[in-house]
């Protein structure tokens, strides 16, 4: 007989090179805190429903707590042999308590043993996620009210288009992440399931309480379905999808910031401490960071089309393939998380070139829609107004001079209706003020998105701190003497 936990049917132990290619405790060993919180909860559930004792139940719980501490410790000895962290820890525990320790996989499966874990993985990291993005937030809307009266040009097409605030452009990217925070409280909901009582993928024929263990970790559904139970990836598949919409959204702040940068732009400039130079070039301080972040963007949409991959094809219900879900899972997590730190970092650093963005505007032609419209608003209908400055255009290119240097006698030969107020009207600061239409550029919308951007601040705040405050330690999760009842009571 295979002396491996599962090893009864066996005569054979697993050749070395099988068991190297199966093992996951390499990468899984992360979900330890939670392997530990989800057998405290089990092992608390077996002895409430009389399946073992409380005897059984007390030295479980010691033995899985000094486990936990061992491996907090650096101190716990993980072994390839034993595959993942669930028979890691199953191992350690039957060694130091004996029987009692062989009772704990009582009325559970590895199945739903590790589709609990990843649940509660899953919910904690999205609740750090959402921090990170909030804190990415609160830079961008503090350097938009720091920078909020400056003119720059808009782009489409990468062509200076029309004069807009800096502000406005930032706090683009700050509605962007409202709705990544948002996403991600969408994605803890489909985590915040208890999949635990699924058995391998019938269900038991114990007569345990799911509604006790998914009160004691907090959450609020209970997997209806045991077979869905165990084959559900969908919530890792959300977060990753959130995940990477929110790295697409940093690799397009990327993109500018590696154009702003240049000598040809020049807009801004980077804090030194967020730049690398070149062992060649003396002259060069390279963005380093929007380059990295825009690159890492690849691997998280990457993973995303991996695991949907793995999971398109499976057959209900547990599969090996499924194992595959976590490497993709945790890079994610990782690269969000340390994308959205040094951006946070990476936004509060920067400075504006206030006079180089408003020489771009000046000496630009993307005053030249409101010389169409101070035509339009005197009576032209907009497609004449149009042709007439796109005449001007022209003629003024053909000079080598902008729409503010003709004399009036020169326009009123393009049309009789300009005035002296013409000048006024085409002026950089009278191009943004007039742009009153909700959400457009306006100074007074500008300033609406920022109060607006306060107030969101402060409700992602309370959202972050009701879900922080239902996340579970195994360190001080105390069942057995403390039992948490609710539901069926
Ligand atoms: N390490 C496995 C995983 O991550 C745990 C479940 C194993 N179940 C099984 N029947 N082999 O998916």
């Amino acid at each position: 007989m295979s002396d491996a936990l599962w090893g009864g049917r066996f005569t054979k132990t697993t050749d070395e090179m099988v068991n190297d290619f199966q093992a996951s405790i390499s990468f899984d060993r992360r979900l330890y805190r939670e392997d530990i919180a989800g057998s405290i909860a089990h092992a608390t559930m077996l002895a409430k429903t009389g399946i073992i004792t409380e005897g059984d139940r007390d030295d479980i719980i010691s033995g899985l707590k000094d486990i936990l501490g061992q491996i907090d410790r650096g101190e716990f000895d993980f072994s390839v042999t034993l595959e993942d962290i669930h028979l890691n820890i199953e191992k350690r525990l039957t060694d130091a308590i004996g029987a009692a320790g062989g009772r704990l996989h009582t009325a559970r499966s590895r199945n739903d043993q590790v589709a609990l874990d990843t649940h509660m993985y899953v919910r904690r990291e999205i609740v750090s996620i959402m921090e990170l993005i909030r804190d990415l937030q609160q830079a961008l809307l503090e350097t938009a009210d720091k920078y909020k009266e400056v003119i720059m040009p808009g782009y489409t097409h990468l062509q200076r288009a029309q004069p807009i605030l800096f502000g406005h452009h930032l706090m683009a990217y700050f509605s962007m992440l409202s709705r990544d925070f948002e996403r991600m409280e969408g994605a803890y909901k489909r985590a915040d399931i208890m999949p635990l009582g699924a058995g391998a993928l019938a269900g038991t024929t114990f007569p345990i309480d799911r509604e006790f263990v998914a009160d004691a970790l907090s959450f609020d559904r209970i997997y209806l379905n045991s077979m869905d139970a165990v084959s559900d990836r969908d919530y890792s598949l959300e977060l990753m999808s959130a995940a990477a919409i929110a790295m697409v959204h940093l690799s397009r702040i990327s993109e500018e910031i590696c154009l702003w940068v240049t000598r040809e732009f020049s807009f801004i400039e980077l804090d030194d401490a967020h730049c690398t130079g070149s062992s060649i070039m003396p002259q060069k301080k390279n963005p380093d960071v929007s380059e990295l972040v825009r690159g890492k963007t690849g691997r998280v949409t990457g993973h995303l089309m991996a695991l949907l991959t793995v999971v398109k094809g499976l057959p209900l219900a547990y599969n090996k393939d499924l194992q595959e879900d976590k490497e993709g899972l945790f890079d994610t997590i990782d690269t969000l998380k340390f994308s959205l730190a040094v951006y946070a970092a990476i936004i509060r650093g920067m400075k504006v070139r206030e006079d180089v963005m408003k020489k771009a505007v000046t000496e630009d032609f993307s005053n030249a829609t409101d010389l169409a419209d101070y035509l339009a608003k005197k009576g032209l209908p907009f497609r004449q107004a149009h042709a007439v400055a796109g005449t001007a255009v022209g003629m003024a290119i053909e000079r080598g001079i902008y729409l503010a240097d003709f004399t009036l006698d020169e326009l009123k030969e393009l049309s009789p209706l300009f005035e002296e107020d013409i000048y006024e009207a085409i002026s950089p600061e009278t191009c943004v003020r007039l742009r009153i239409s909700l959400g457009g550029t306006g100074y007074d919308s500008v300033k609406m998105q920022l109060a607006a951007g306060v107030k969101l601040l402060s409700q992602e705040a309370a959202a972050i701190s009701q879900l922080s405050a239902k996340q579970v330690d195994p360190a001080t999760l105390d069942l057995a003497k403390k039992p948490k009842l609710g539901w069926a009571e």
